[in-house]
């Protein structure tokens, strides 16, 4: 049996949103150092994940080398294994990654060697240029060439017998939450990509309703990276985004220039209470309770038989702050219960309901018992 990876919502650094094909050795390193400097790791964010534009050429006998960027892949892992870090690495079931880079299509083995050999700990497999071949297929021939080509990879990570996370990424299509867990998906994307806006992390995140029961231990649904910091956003924003994306026990994979962040950024990706409520070691995922226009209230079952409760302004903030109120014993509690505002590290006391006071885009986050 392959060891338990994932069992709980993987958390890291990924490169992609803020160096996209920028990535390189230095870039990776000084990830991996700000990792450990800022005490991100210490608050749990231990995957440095390369993603797309690493990749060189394949040599004579068909094995995969870096580019120029990444002269020794082995020592970079060297590197991060020995700040207490993990390393990822990209690739795509089709020839051709996304960014047009060499895709594992036809060395689907040999990559997986390769992988283990350098020492990788994580493989985000990216449907890319294998889905505009499926789109020639019918459509079930077509599902089973993709559920084929993710097994294969699955099967090749195992013979390895080196504990490798496997990350799923092809958006979501053909319902992937179903059926990821069967093809070794630790995780799987559940959609598109992610952009640093409010709209669209909002529409990414809010739409993720309905999902919850198909995540648990060693299997989840992920809404993507978390733009936290790259700038797009507000505070209330960003808040919104790190308070869903707990409450959907989604990996929390930084994806901001770590090297550069303000002090704000990071008190925000290292909230530890907010951090407890996506890694409860339960693994339940929350999901909507309750929505009425822009208002939603979104509830997690934590292990300890607490609920984490966040309830959403999705309004305009020209709109002003809305009043959200929550009656407890409509979330299955019996009698008074203690409530904590969780961003502000309050206790607000004991209590049968609670108006939150919300302001437009924004978040009130409670952890109640
Ligand atoms: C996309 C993927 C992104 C990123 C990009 C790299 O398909 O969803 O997260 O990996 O490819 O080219």
């Amino acid at each position: 049996m392959a060891q338990q990876v994932a069992a709980t919502p993987p958390m890291g650094w990924n490169s992609w949103n803020h160096f996209a094909e920028k990535v390189s050795d230095p870039v990776v390193r000084a990830a991996a150092d700000a990792l450990v400097s800022s005490g991100m790791r210490d608050a749990g964010y231990v995957y440095v994940n390369i993603d797309d534009a690493w990749q060189g050429k394949r040599d004579e006998k068909g094995f995969m080398q870096p580019n120029e960027k990444f002269p020794d892949m082995k020592a970079l892992a060297g590197y991060v294994h020995a700040k207490g870090l993990k390393l990822g690495i990209y690739s795509s079931p089709g020839p051709k990654t996304c960014a047009g880079f060499e895709g594992s299509y036809g060395h689907e083995e040999q990559d997986a060697q390769t992988y283990a050999a350098w020492g990788i700990d994580y493989l985000k497999y990216d449907l890319c240029s294998l889905g505009e071949a499926l789109l020639k297929q019918p459509p079930e021939v077509a599902f089973q060439t993709m559920v084929s080509a993710y097994m294969k990879m699955f099967a090749a990570l195992q013979k390895t017998g080196r504990p490798i996370v496997f990350s799923l990424c092809q958006y979501g299509v053909a319902a992937v939450w179903r059926w990821g867990p069967d093809v070794g998906g630790n995780l799987w994307r559940t959609t598109g990509d992610i952009n640093d806006t409010y709209d669209h992390m909002a529409e990414i995140g809010f739409g993720q309703a309905g999902l919850a029961k198909y995540a648990k231990p060693g299997h989840w649904n992920d809404p993507d990276m978390l733009e936290v910091g790259n700038g797009g956003m507000k505070p209330d924003e960003y808040r919104t985004h790190m308070s869903l994306w707990a409450i959907l026990a989604a990996p929390l994979l930084a994806g901001n220039d770590l090297s550069k962040m303000t002090p704000e950024t990071l008190a925000m990706l290292t909230n530890r209470e907010v951090i407890a409520i996506d890694q409860d070691a339960a693994g339940m995922q929350g999901d909507r309770f309750w929505a009425e226009g822009p208002y939603e209230i979104w509830v997690k079952p934590l292990g300890d038989g607490s609920k984490a409760v966040g309830l959403f302004n999705r309004a305009d903030p020209w709109s002003g702050d809305a009043p959200i109120k929550v009656k407890f014993k409509d979330l299955g509690f019996t009698g008074p219960v203690k409530v904590r505002d969780v961003w502000n590290a309050k206790d607000l006391g004991t209590m049968e309901e609670y108006t939150g006071v919300v302001p437009g885009h924004g978040v009130v986050l409670l952890r109640v018992k």
